[in-house]
Order: C-alpha cells, then structure tokens, then sequence
C-alpha cells in the first residue's frame, strides 16, 4: 500500500545535549508526518526516554561489523537494542570526511537491514560535479554503488542531499529537485519492488519546507541545522 505520509528526519549531527532533548520532548504533531530524530549516540536513552511517543529514534551512522575488535564502532544491532528504528547511512560529511565508499556504505546498509534497522542512504553531487553537469551521473553510480546488491524487497529510504546546498542557505530550484527526484525514483523503481521514500536534505528549514515537500517525488526532508532550533523544527514537523 502507497504511503502518502511525508517523512521529516532531523539529523542533529555532531550537536545537541540533555538540555536540547528536553526542550525537544515539548514537540507536537498536527499533521500525520512520520517524525524521525537522529541525535548523536549518547544521547539515544535521553531521546528515548524523553521524546514524545510518535517520534522515530534514528543514528547517523552504523559499523558493516557485527562485532569484535574495533574499537569506537557501533555495531546495528547495539541500535536495535537502544530502540533504534533508522539509521543515516552515507552521509556526504562521512563520505567526505572519513573516507567512505559506495562498497562500504553498501554493507552499512546490508549490516543495518540484517538488524531490522531501516537505513536512510545519503547521495548526492558537489559542486564541481553539478558545474561540470555530472550530477545524474553522479547519482546513478551512487545508487548502483550503494543499493544494486540490496534484495529487491527490502525497504530503505534514500536521501538526497545535494552536497552544495548543506549548511550553505542554498537550495536548488523546484525544476532541479523535480528532475533529481524523478531520476531518482525511475531508477529505484527498476530495481526495488517497494517504494523508496526519497527525502529532500540541504538547507531545507521553516520557510521552504512547504514548497519543497509538495515537489513531485519528495517524499520528505531531512534537515540540519534548523533540526537544532525546537520551534523552526516544530513547524517543519508541521508543513
Ligand atoms: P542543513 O539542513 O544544515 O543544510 O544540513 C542538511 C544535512 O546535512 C542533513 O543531513
């Protein structure tokens, strides 16, 4: 059955405290959106123990291991126990920053599967990609890298989050995230059975959230820096 709710994620990256997570047990739904909160590790009992009932608990990232020796990882099913339900997987800033592959985000996604974890997979073009007219191109080997191997059935959510346009104030515009989205979900479309929630990230806040939500193909938003502010998210939850 076709889901019509929106998905709004907030991913609160390397940020937030006990104190955010109190002020954030205050949010309140109106709409029926599926409200999914991505804090940092330490702080998944408190957004357990304080967030309201009809918000989802997601990590920002998850070890390909099971378990064993390696030290500082976290392994899916660790987050499964912590009543964990999704995790961000492939972020542009962990592709970036700590090196990480389509190879290896592909078996982030399978360890997290195999948990009953529902990952959000992050794609997405730099800047020079998108100046040099790469961007489908980029998308493409970025899905196929990450997602080709993934049993058909199986459900996932992918995000895209154009690299240029996080934590920048830019945004593209409603014909190019038209065009991404329905890229996104014909290729999608050929190989999953299911249908792929394809989220909408970078620069996403209060003002556009609406517009950019009722975009063809924008199954949602997954948002940064305006996740951190209670009243800016609230009305997200709410668009
Ligand atoms: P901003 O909303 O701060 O641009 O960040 C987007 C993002 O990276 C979410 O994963």
């Amino acid at each position: 059955m076709k889901n019509n709710n929106k998905i709004i994620a907030a991913n609160w990256k390397m940020n937030g405290s006990e104190e955010l997570m109190k002020e954030f047990s205050q949010l309140t739904r109106s709409k029926h959106n599926d409200i999914i909160i991505c804090p940092p590790f330490t702080l998944l009992d408190s957004a357990k123990t304080l967030l309201p009932n009809f918000i989802k608990i997601g990590a920002q990232n998850c070890s390909e291991e099971e378990k064993g020796a390696f030290t500082g990882e976290i392994s899916a099913s660790m987050l499964q126990e912590k009543s964990v339900s999704h995790v961000l997987i492939g972020h542009s800033e962990r592709r970036r920053l700590f090196q990480e592959t389509d190879d290896l985000i592909f078996k982030k996604v399978e360890a997290a599967i195999k948990s009953k974890l529902t990952p959000i997979v992050c794609i997405g073009e730099t800047l020079s990609e998108k100046e040099a007219n790469k961007t489908l191109q980029v998308l493409d080997s970025q899905i196929t890298g990450s997602l080709a191997k993934i049993e058909p059935n199986k459900q996932v959510i992918v995000a895209y989050e154009p690299v240029w346009a996080i934590g920048t104030g830019l945004t593209p515009d409603e014909n190019e995230i038209k065009e991404t989205h329905l890229y996104i979900k014909t290729k999608l479309n050929q190989h999953f059975n299911t249908d792929i929630p394809i989220l909408y990230g970078g620069s996403a806040n209060s003002e556009n959230c609406s517009q950019i939500i009722s975009i063809d193909n924008v199954g949602g938003l997954l948002v940064g820096g305006a996740s951190l502010k209670k009243h800016d998210f609230n009305a997200i939850c709410n668009c």
